[in-house]
């Protein structure tokens, strides 16, 4: 009898495809929230969501939130959940994951989450972590668990964090920078630096602003950056210099500049110290046996900031060890997820409650 109903449910499950136990990864970026099952990447769009002033309700998420970012009018404000990596707003995290969820998986009053992996920020702090697990438990799965991000990271980038070697992992993100050095599926040494994607991002206002009189929106900024922007002016192939399309702070009217790759390296010059201080910090407090594996292995570098043009042929320079840059840098940390929720029980020692 027992049995006869089993196989019934499952056959059920089969027509019927709500009824199926669901299960999602999510890396809640700073800057991207991408949301995968156990094979393929569901949702990767910024982490971002407009409401409507008056009424509160939300207009959009993703995309189509950042498409109205800096050009709304007062009857809509865009928020950016995450700052440095965590929760900055919860109820507008809530919300953006809400509909997020419901956007993938058409979440109904009869479907069910089976299992939630999320990744979490190692520097996170206990009251992060909480903020997040609440923002999870919306969608009442039978198991919701974390794992730190950086040995997320490791994962999908085909490392194997089971093994007592030590692997240095750098991944610089949008809001944050976390340098980890790994053995035995577990963050040995450790140290973030709230420097990354965004910071250089800023760094590219700045510097118009102070040296060329000229206020430029956070887009174009952007997109600066990832056309013309460079970690070094020793590069092989130069890009083509970029024309930024701003405001002449002295007359007010809307102006262009040129601006070349090394330009901008001069800009992001500060910042890329920074990143390399805090990997020279790293090294220095590891200890020796695993400094010996790193010697031997090399830095893996990921994360989206890693793809600004000569990251890798500067901290190679500078660091005199071999980079290994990750070749799919906006993906890394949800591969990895991915990959331990499709095998949870050989992943048990990195999953937290
Ligand atoms: N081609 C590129 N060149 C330079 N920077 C890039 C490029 N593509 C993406 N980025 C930068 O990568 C950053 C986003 O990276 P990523 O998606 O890894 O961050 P995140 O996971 O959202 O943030 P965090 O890890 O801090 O929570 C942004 O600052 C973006 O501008
Ligand atoms: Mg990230």
């Amino acid at each position: 009898m027992e049995t006869n109903s089993y196989f019934y449910l499952l056959d059920l499950q089969t027509m019927l495809p709500f009824l199926k136990n669901k299960c999602f990864a999510l890396d809640l970026g700073n800057n991207n929230t991408l949301l995968t099952d156990e094979n393929q990447v569901l949702f990767s769009q910024p982490s971002i969501i407009a409401f409507d002033e008056g009424s509160g309700s939300v207009q959009a998420i993703g995309e189509e939130a950042f498409t109205i970012f800096e050009k709304n009018h007062s009857l809509l404000k865009t928020v950016k959940p995450l700052q440095w990596g965590v929760i900055a707003d919860y109820n507008s995290a809530s919300l953006m994951l809400n509909k997020i969820v419901k956007q993938v998986h058409h979440h109904s009053w009869f479907s069910r989450f089976d299992h939630i992996i999320s990744g979490v920020p190692y520097y996170a702090t206990e009251v992060e972590r909480r903020a997040l697990r609440d923002v999870l438990d919306q969608f009442n799965s039978k198991k919701r668990q974390l794992m730190v991000e950086p040995l997320a990271a490791a994962l999908g980038m085909g490392m194997n964090i089971r093994e007592p070697e030590g692997k240095m992992v750098v991944d610089i993100g949008g809001g944050i920078t976390e340098i980890v050095i790994i053995s035995l599926s577990d963050v040995v040494v450790f140290k973030s630096v709230k420097v990354a994607g965004n910071t250089f991002t800023m760094d590219i206002q700045d510097h118009f602003r102070r040296n060329h009189n000229l206020s430029i929106g956070w887009k174009t900024a952007e997109q600066i950056k990832i056309q013309a922007g460079a970690a070094t002016h020793l590069i092989e192939s130069p890009p083509a210099p970029a024309i930024a399309k701003g405001k002449d702070i002295m007359e007010g009217i809307p102006s262009t500049r040129t601006v070349s790759h090394s330009e901008i390296a001069f800009a992001l010059d500060k910042s890329i110290k920074a990143i390399e201080d805090s990997i020279i910090q790293t090294l220095e407090v590891c200890p020796p046996e695993l400094a010996a594996d790193i010697y031997q292995n090399g830095i893996h570098l990921t994360g989206g900031g890693a793809l600004l043009q000569g990251m890798k042929e500067r901290l190679q320079k500078s660091i005199q060890l071999e980079i290994h840059l990750d070749s799919a840098p906006l993906l890394a940390v949800s591969k990895g997820i991915s990959s331990v929720l499709r095998e949870p029980k050989k992943y048990q020692a990195v999953l937290l409650d």
